[in-house]
Formats: C-alpha cells, structure tokens, sequence
C-alpha cells in the first residue's frame, strides 16, 4: 500500500527550524516559524495559564470523555471577548464547539461548507499555507483573490468584487494580524466587506487566530464583529494558542451564526457529526486550563497583562525596523510601521534569503516572511546590518 504513495515536500518552516538548530555560530537570528518570542528569545508558558494548570492538577477529578463540542463552558467563557456587546444581539443564532487548535476550526467550517453542497472558495493570497491545504485535501476548489494592494495595504477591491459577482460559496478572511504579511483591512474596508457579504451571497468565514496581539482585544475583533452584525450566517474559526500561548496543547473553537433558531441545531449536528468522524473530540488540557482563566478575575486581568506586554514589544519591534528604513532601502521596512501582529513580508529575492542564512546566520522562510518576534533590541542592529549588506 504504502509504495502506491507519491513523497511529499516536507513542511517548509519545519525544514527551517531543523537547519537552524543545526546552526552553531553564536549569534543567530531565527526569524522563521509563528511563535511570540520574549526579548530573552523564549516562548514561555504564560503565568495565569501555569497558575490555571496548577489549579487544574490539583483539582480535576475526572478524565472522562467529553463530547465532540468539547469544554462548553471553555467555549461559552471566550465568547464575550469574541463577541463583545453584539452576542446579546445574536442570541438563539450563535453557537459554539471547542476544536483541536484554530486547525480543526477551520477544516470544521470548510468540512461544514462541503457538506452543504459549496464547492468554491475565495482565498486571499498570500494566506496561511495551510488553507489552501485544507481546502485541496477536502476536495474544494479555491478561488483566489489578491489580498495587498500595491501600495502595502490591503486590497479590498478584489475581494468586493468576487462577493459582487457570487464567484464562490464561501471566503475565509483573516480577522487580523494576517499571516504572512501583517496587512489587515481598515475599519472602512471592514465596513464595506460586511455590506457586501450582507448584500450577496457568499457565506462567510472569519479566522481568527491572533486576537489581542495586533491592537488589541476590542480592537483586533473590529471586522469580525462588523460582519457578524451585518450577514444572516456565518461560521468563526477561533485559536487560543498564541494569545494564551498554548500552541501544542492544540486550543480552538468553531462558532456558527446561523440565520434562525431553527437552522442553528442543525448546524451544530452536522459539525459535531463531522468532528467525531475527524477527531472524535479535542483535547481538553489547554482549553480547561483557558476556562480557569477566564473564569477568575485575577487570573484574566494578569493574562491581559501579559498579553499587552507582548503586543507592545512586538509593536516597539515594528517601529524600531521602520525606522532603519533607510539603511536597506527597497526592503519594505517602514511598511511594518502599518502591520499588525507577529509578521511582515520583506521584500527580498530568495538569493538574498540564502545570503542572509548563510552569510549572517539570519533565518526567515523562503517567501520573505519574517517573524517580527523574533528580533529583539540586542539582534536588531545586526538583522538591519545583514539586510543593508545583501540589499546593497
Ligand atoms: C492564519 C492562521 N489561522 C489558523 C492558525 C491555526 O492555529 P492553531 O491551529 O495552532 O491554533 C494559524 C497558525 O499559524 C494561522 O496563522
């Protein structure tokens, strides 16, 4: 059987984590794979999520199974921040299930897309490599759209008009903090996209897998929430693994805005039915542990906290590159001053990324991508220095 099958080009940025760890010279800089990075270059486990797993070890009694919606309370305590004053409005229409990481959300809203009979999908590019993975390996078509205007901001136009024209059933949109290039819609654009999708007939599924770490809370959910308020359904992909920091321990959520209480359970049944073919059920660990958080005063406001603390070092990163602009010219810092989020696509050939990998020990993925993360004020001046060398 397994000689039938044709090899598959390994995950890139895993390839990339390997060679750097294959790296010796002292001073790299790994600005390749998603994760929030301390200015000690750390990941650490957030200190409300360690004091909740404490409490958990403590005084869990039970490991029996859940169902396939998981931790519902876990679910029902993110949605006010989700949500925001708009849940009251969306009551009776809006339900949720626990998933495994903002991963299984969006392969359960694509699943639930195939399985009401759509077939298209418009898809931003660049995207998360993994969506349109995701959407090849469920047999869907993607129908892509360019997602940045040539100017550096995020381009609208397109997208407005496929929704117009009714060229798919479905488009997944990045809530903010996009991935790869940090280029979110504007307010306006926000406003106009949800006029749109309200007006046609292209139903609409919103990722959100970065809240908190672009302007904020409130304020990252500002497209999500306009759409949400404008269209009849909608499906939410959710992920608690950066702005909880719980990567591996897989925590997501799938929410569905259905146009009336009576189509809503039928929703529901055809996700839970979906996710036990898939996964049976999520695991619980990561997603318990964010509803103890949640659930007590102390332990949220010291994760908004810290959740703060990593959006202003990421921003204080974003405006230091900007303003070394003018050291590698043509590069697209002063572009970052306008992203959100952990990452930026700098503008290099891919024999400037070999040169700045092997030559100054700088890792970033072969798009351009980079992490912004992962510089920190002690390897900054030497990241500018390696970009205004191979960019000379
Ligand atoms: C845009 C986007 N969506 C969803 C995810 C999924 O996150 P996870 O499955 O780790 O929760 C990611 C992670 O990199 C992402 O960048």
């Amino acid at each position: 059987m397994f000689d039938r099958l044709q090899p598959q080009s390994p995950d890139a940025l895993l390839q990339l984590i390997k060679l750097h760890a294959a790296d010796k010279r002292a001073d790299t800089i790994d600005l390749g794979v998603g994760v929030y990075r301390t200015a000690d270059g750390g990941t650490p486990v957030f200190r409300a999520v360690k004091a909740a797993e404490k409490r958990l070890l403590a005084e869990q009694e039970s490991k029996a199974y859940l169902g396939p919606e998981g931790d519902t309370e876990f679910v029902k305590a993110l949605m006010p921040h989700i949500f925001g004053p708009g849940e009251a409005r969306m009551h009776g229409r809006l339900t949720g299930m626990q998933t495994p990481g903002g991963t299984g959300a969006v392969r359960l809203a694509l699943a639930l897309v195939k399985a009401a009979g759509g077939r298209r999908v418009l898809l931003g590019t660049p995207s998360w490599p993994n969506h349109a993975q995701i959407i090849e390996d469920l047999g869907l078509e993607a129908v892509l759209f360019d997602h940045v205007a040539s100017e550096g901001t995020a381009d609208a136009a397109a997208v407005l008009t496929h929704i117009a024209a009714g060229t798919a059933d479905a488009v997944l949109l990045h809530a903010c903090c996009h991935n790869p290039t940090g280029i979110d819609y504007s307010a306006e654009q926000w406003n106009e996209l949800a006029q749109a999708l309200a007006d046609g007939s292209v139903f609409p599924i919103v990722d959100v897998a970065y809240q908190g770490l672009g302007r904020g809370m409130e304020e990252d959910a500002h497209g999500l929430r306009a759409i949400l308020a404008a269209v009849p359904e909608a499906a939410v992909a959710y992920s608690c693994d950066k702005n909880f920091g719980l990567y591996r321990d897989r925590v997501g959520a799938l929410y569905m805005l259905a146009a009336d209480e009576t189509v809503l359970p039928v929703a529901a049944s055809n996700a839970n039915a979906l996710a036990r073919a898939n996964w049976s059920m999520p695991p619980d660990h990561g997603a318990a542990a964010v509803r103890l958080v949640l659930g007590d005063g102390a332990l949220s406001r010291d994760w908004q906290e810290e959740l703060t603390m990593m959006r202003d070092r990421i921003r204080s990163m974003r405006e230091a590159l900007a303003s070394a602009a003018d050291r590698a010219p043509g590069v697209g810092l002063a572009e970052l001053l306008h992203g959100n989020g952990l990452f930026a696509m700098l503008k290099l050939s891919p024999e400037q990324i070999v040169r700045l990998r092997e030559e100054h020990g700088v890792y970033m993925a072969a798009s351009g991508r980079i992490n912004v993360a992962g510089l920190t004020e002690a390897n900054l001046p030497k990241f500018v220095d390696a970009l205004a060398r191979v960019s000379a």
